[in-house]
C-alpha cells in the first residue's frame, strides 16, 4: 500500500493501475477510520481492482471552527487500518495541496452548489456545509478519476447531494450507497462518538431507539408525521442530556418533509449530546 500526499503522485499511481486494466474504487473520508468506513472499503475491495481511500479533513465543510479544530486526526492509525483492509493507495493531502493560496479563504472561487436537497435539514442547520462537501468531492472525483465511489447511508442527505451532482453534471462514475454500520447497542458508528464522555456514550443509543420507535408507530398504522414527531421528541426529551435539533419525516428522494405518510419515508434526526452533534436516519418502506 502506498501513502501519497500530492495530487500529482496519486494521479501517477491511478494511471499505472489503469494501464494494468484495473477498475478504480474511491472511498472519500475525513479519517479517524472505524468499521463504518471499513464497510465502504470492503465493498470497494470486492468490486474494484484498485482501491483508493482519501483522508482529508475538509475545512470548507465545517460551519463551526471548533468542530474543525477538534476533529479527531490519527494518520498512522488510519494508514494501518487501510493496510489491514487491503487498500492499494491512501491519498492524504495537506489543506494547502487541496486549496492552494490563502489558507483562510473559506472556499475556492469555483464551487459546486446542489440546490434543493442541500437547503433542508443538515443544509439548514449547517449553512455552506453541503457546498463544501460537493466541492471537495468533485475535486476528489477529478483528481482520482474513479469508476466507482462509495458513500454511507449514515449521511443519507450527503449521499443524495453527491448523487444529484453526479447526475446533473455528468460525472462518469457510479455512486455506490452502503448501509449504516452500528455498534452492538445500535449507535451509528461515527468519528464524533470518540468525543462523547462515558456517560454521554451510555445515553447515545437512545437516538437510534427513538428512530426505531418512529418506525414502529408507522408500521402500527400512524400516518401523521406531526404525531410521530411529537411522540418521538417526547421520548428523547425524557433525557435532559439530549437537545433535539431536528427530527423529520422526509421523502427519501427530495428530503422534503412529508405530512401524511404513504410509501417510503426517511426518518432523520440530529441531536446535541453535550458538545457533540450526532445525526442518524432510517429508511421506512411500507409494503
Ligand atoms: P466521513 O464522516 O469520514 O465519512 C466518510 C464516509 O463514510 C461517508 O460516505 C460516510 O457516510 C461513511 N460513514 C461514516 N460512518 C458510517 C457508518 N456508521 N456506516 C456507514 N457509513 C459510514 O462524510 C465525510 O467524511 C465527508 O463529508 C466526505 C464525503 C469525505 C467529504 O469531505
Amino acid at each position: 500500500m502506498t501513502l501519497l500526499r500530492s495530487i500529482a503522485e496519486i494521479r501517477v499511481h491511478v494511471a499505472s493501475a489503469r494501464r494494468l486494466g484495473l477498475t478504480i474504487g474511491l472511498v472519500p473520508t475525513m479519517g479517524a477510520l472505524h468499521e463504518g468506513h471499513g464497510a465502504l472499503i470492503r465493498r470497494a475491495r470486492e468490486e474494484t481492482g484498485f482501491v483508493v481511500v482519501t483522508i482529508f479533513v475538509n475545512p470548507t465543510q465545517f460551519d463551526r471552527p471548533e468542530d474543525l479544530q477538534k476533529y479527531p486526526r490519527d494518520l498512522d492509525a488510519d494508514v494501518a487500518f487501510c493496510e489491514r483492509l487491503g487498500v492499494d493507495a491512501v491519498f492524504a493531502p495537506e489543506a494547502g495541496e487541496m486549496y492552494p493560496g490563502d489558507l483562510h479563504q473559506k472556499m475556492p472561487l469555483a464551487s459546486v452548489e446542489v440546490a434543493g436537497v442541500s437547503s433542508r435539514l443538515e443544509g439548514e442547520f449547517r449553512p455552506g456545509h453541503f457546498r463544501g462537501v460537493a466541492t471537495v468531492v468533485a475535486k476528489l472525483f477529478n483528481i482520482v478519476g474513479a469508476d466507482r465511489a462509495y458513500f454511507g447511508e449514515k449521511d443519507a442527505q450527503q449521499l443524495a447531494v453527491i448523487q444529484t451532482m453526479v447526475a446533473d453534471l455528468n460525472f462518469s462514475l457510479t455512486i455506490v450507497p452502503v448501509p449504516t454500520v452500528r455498534e452492538p447497542d445500535g449507535l451509528a458508528m461515527s468519528s464524533r462518538n470518540e468525543r462523547l464522555t462515558p456517560e454521554q456514550r451510555r445515553a447515545a443509543p437512545a437516538l437510534y431507539q427513538a428512530l426505531c420507535e418512529g418506525e414502529r408507530l408507522i408500521r402500527s398504522g400512524t400516518r401523521s408525521a406531526v404525531q410521530i414527531k411529537q411522540i418521538v421528541t417526547a421520548q428523547l426529551s425524557r433525557n435532559p442530556m439530549f437537545r433535539v435539533q431536528y427530527l423529520e419525516v422526509v421523502d427519501p428522494g427530495t428530503f422534503a418533509p412529508v405530512t401524511q405518510i404513504a410509501g417510503a419515508v426517511r426518518f432523520m434526526a440530529a441531536i446535541w449530546l453535550g458538545e457533540v452533534r450526532l445525526i442518524d436516519n432510517i429508511l421506512v418502506l411500507l409494503p
